[in-house]
Order: structure tokens, then sequence, then C-alpha cells
């Protein structure tokens, strides 16, 4: 019978792997809590109208890549309703933060989250039909100042503390800046009047957009593109004063923090809700799919999807990103992490008859802190040692005496000595390094 695999584009994560998500995202947390970020955990489906007025129809997430299905109990009735798998998180926070009118009390809300995101697109490495994002937003009234320019420089400082601490070296970061939404309206005029040259010569999609969202022509990936999106109008010349100075204060505290950037006039960024900043870091181990992060500001969303006035700005990194850019540069840091390092004890009972005392030992063992592995009483003492050796620095034989007695045989594999200890010793025992030959097991 044929077995029944992961879906496509969906991976399982498996020990010892698993050990560098959790350190990525303990540090993640670490340094979020220094910036007095709190945790937000938004539901992993919404109603699929969410995503179409905050990301955009005509972005490829949302016309091509979602996972979309009508609710099941409603889809008889007036009721009908249509729910999406987040494929991002940006939407479904500031749907929180209005929901629970987080702005009301006038603070800034920084909020971060850790969690799966589902985009259909096509697998290949670095990119997942289930992938994880670590991301966080900052957002709120714009009284609490959450449209200066200010808070950009200081999440992009953060970022850049964040990847540093995570021990990943040689990103990039790129910044640009798309505008206010009226200097966005007067691109895309602009946009449409150049295109309508030189998209006839372009790939279907951008025939499409050229008069749906100009915009996201600058999106397009095909090669034979790229000399003519090299050769349309800059979003940077149509730039008000207020944008241009605005974008201006984000660099002036970037170089006063020293976090470098490079400016990049063509990142507009796939989702329709930005405005003004916008940013990308890369890194060049990734291949194709080289952003391990992106975001920027988005101050007419909280309004897009009826809310308050509430300016914003964000990111999400691509945790399997991080994962990949590490497994691919970090040999020490991965080093120190993979080698199995052994159990302090393996607990091998003598018999059967031993089980149940060998799971209460193991048990007040472990409740003080100790790493200890549990054999079995069928494996006899030959086996036990083959098995103890490979996973444990000692190994704790419990036979009908020991039990009795409560006087325990020990043996330590790295030193090779053997001998007795009375139970009530053997905590402080197993937690002296296994390496120190003092003459003790
Ligand atoms: P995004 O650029 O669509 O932005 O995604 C952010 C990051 O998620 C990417 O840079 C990449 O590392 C990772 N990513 C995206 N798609 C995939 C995939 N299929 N497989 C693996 N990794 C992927 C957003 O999602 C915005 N919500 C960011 C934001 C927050 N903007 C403002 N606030």
């Amino acid at each position: 019978m044929a077995t029944v695999k992961a879906v496509r584009g969906t991976r399982d994560l498996l020990p010892p792997e698993t050990e560098l998500w959790n350190r990525i995202e303990a540090t993640a947390r670490k340094v979020f809590a220094r910036y007095n970020f709190g945790e937000i955990r938004t539901p992993i489906f919404e109603d699929t109208g969410l995503f179409a007025r905050s990301v955009g129809e005509e972005t490829d997430i949302v016309s091509k890549e979602m996972y979309t299905w009508e609710d099941r109990a409603r889809a008889q009735s007036e009721k009908a309703q249509s729910l999406t798998l987040r494929p991002e998180n940006t939407a479904g926070v500031v749907r929180a933060y209005i929901e629970h009118k987080l702005g009301e009390n006038g603070q800034l809300q920084k909020l971060y989250y850790i969690g799966p995101q589902f985009r259909r697109e096509r697998p290949q490495k670095g990119r997942y039909r289930q992938f994880w994002q670590i991301g966080a937003e900052v957002i709120g009234p714009p009284f609490a100042g959450s449209e200066s320019p200010l808070r950009d420089a200081e999440v992009l400082e953060m970022l850049a503390t964040l990847l540093d601490e995570l021990g990943i070296t040689g990103w990039t970061l790129e910044i640009n800046s798309v505008g206010s939404s009226a200097d966005r309206a007067r691109y895309n005029d602009v946009l449409r009047a150049a295109l309508v040259e030189v998209a006839p010569k372009m790939c279907a999609d951008c025939q499409r957009r050229a008069v749906t969202n100009p915009l996201r022509v600058l999106d397009c990936k095909v090669p034979e593109d790229q000399p003519i999106i090299d050769g349309l109008p800059k979003i940077t010349d149509s730039l008000d004063q207020e944008s241009k100075d605005h974008f201006a204060a984000v660099t002036a505290a970037l170089d006063a923090a020293g976090v470098p950037y490079a400016l990049n006039p063509r990142l507009v960024r796939g989702l329709d809700y930005y405005t003004r900043t916008t940013f990308e870091f890369t890194h060049g181990g990734l291949g194709a799919q080289n952003a391990l992060l992106g975001g920027g500001r988005y101050d007419g969303l909280s309004e897009a999807i009826g809310g308050p006035k509430a300016p914003g700005i964000g990111f999400a990194m691509g945790l399997d990103r991080l994962v990949l850019t590490l497994q691919g540069q970090e040999q020490t840091v991965l080093e120190a992490i993979y080698v199995n390092t052994p159990s302090d004890a393996y607990i091998a009972p003598l018999g059967e008859a031993q089980n149940a005392a060998a799971l209460a030992l193991a048990s007040r063992l472990r409740k003080s802190g100790l790493r200890v592995e549990l054999g079995d009483g069928t494996f006899r003492l030959k086996k036990s040692f083959e098995i103890a050796n490979k996973l444990a620095s000692r190994i704790v034989i419990l036979g009908e005496d020991e039990v009795k007695s409560g006087i325990l045989t020990v043996k330590n594999f790295l030193t090779g000595v053997q001998g007795k200890i009375p139970r009530e010793e053997l905590v402080t025992l197993l937690k002296k390094p296994a390496g120190e030959f003092d003459g003790q097991p």
C-alpha cells in the first residue's frame, strides 16, 4: 500500500535540528524583551477578506498563493464565510489591534509573533508552502509617536542587533521609501504612462499589472523584463517633501547608530499596504530566495480594514531561512549544538522486578535536574552496558540487592571507574563532571 507522505512544500522538523530552531526563537524572545515587545498570538486562519483588503487583490499572495476554503457549516447559508490560512501575520495583528481597541490607552503597541504561515508557492530551497516567521509590529495612534522616523530606525537597529546575536554574518540591509499613499497614487500614474509603450514587450503578468496595479510590475522576477524595469521612472522621484524628510530622518538615525545599509529605489515589496520606509535584509548564502526578512511602514492599513488611524511599522523574518543560513556558515556554533552530549546517567534495572524501582529512581534524578535514560529489565547486563555506553556518561545498576540495600553500583564510562554509592549521594555524584577522576565512579 502506498505510504502517506508530508504534503509537497511542507516538512517535518526533527531533532537535533529543532534544537537550532529553539535557540533562534529563544534569542529572538530575549532581544524583543530588551526592546519592550510583548508576544501576540493570532489565529492561523482568518476571514479571507482581511487579506484581500490589506495585502491587496493584485498581489501574488492574494491572487495566486492563498489556501482558501468555504467554511463547511456555513457554506449553505447566507452567512457563508470564506476562510484563509494566514499567508502573513501583519494583517492579523492589525485586525487584533482594532478588535481589542489596543490604541485606546494612547501608548505604542509593540508586538511580536512566532508562527507558521502558508503560501502556495513553487517549493525550492528556502521556499516552502508552510514556513515560519518571527515578526514584530510597532503600531499606535499618531500622538503616541507611531509615525516618527525614529521608530523605523529603532526597528532596523533592533534587527541588526538580533541578526548579530544570532551569529548571522554577512547580511545586507536594503532600504527605500515608497512614499505616502498620495505619493504612490502619483507614482502609479507616472508608471502607468511609462508602461504604455514598454508593457507589450513584457511578460503576461506585467501586461496585466501595467493596467491594474503598475507598482507590482516592479516585483516581476522574469529575467527578460529586468532591463525594461530598470529603465522605468523611480518612485523616489515621486516623493513629496514630507516623505523625503521622513526618509532622510530614518537614514540619519541609522548613520548615527552605525547600522550599515544600501539604498534600493526598486524595493517596493510584494504587499500593497506599505507606505514610506520599506526594507529587506538579504544573505548571499541563501541562493535565489535570498531575503532573510522584509518589512516596512503601513500608515494606512488600519483604516483600510475599518479601524482608526494607526500608523505602524514592522517586519517578518523567515525562520526557515535563518536556520539555512546558520547551517551554511557557522560550523563551530552548529557543532556545539549538534554534538550529542551524553545523558548524565543510564539506569539499568537487572530484571523486570526492578523496573518500577528504576522508574522511581529516574523520576527523583530528573526532578533534581539531571538528564536520565531509563533502561529495561529484559535487557540484562550486557545489552544495558552497550546501550548505556552510547547514551550516557554513567550507568547506575539496579539489581535486587541494590534495591533492598539502597547501595547502588555506578560505572563511569569516561574514567572506567566502577564503585558502590548510597542512594542519597547519587545526585551529588551525578552532578560532578564525569571526566574528572578522583577515584569515584
Ligand atoms: P514578506 O516579505 O512576504 O513580508 O515575508 C517576510 C519573510 O518571510 C521573507 O523575507 C522570507 O524570509 C519569509 N518567507 C516568505 N515567504 C516564504 C516562503 N514561501 N518560504 C519560506 N520563507 C518565506 C511579510 O510577510 C510582511 N508581513 C512583513 C511585515 C511585517 N511588514 C510589516 N510588518
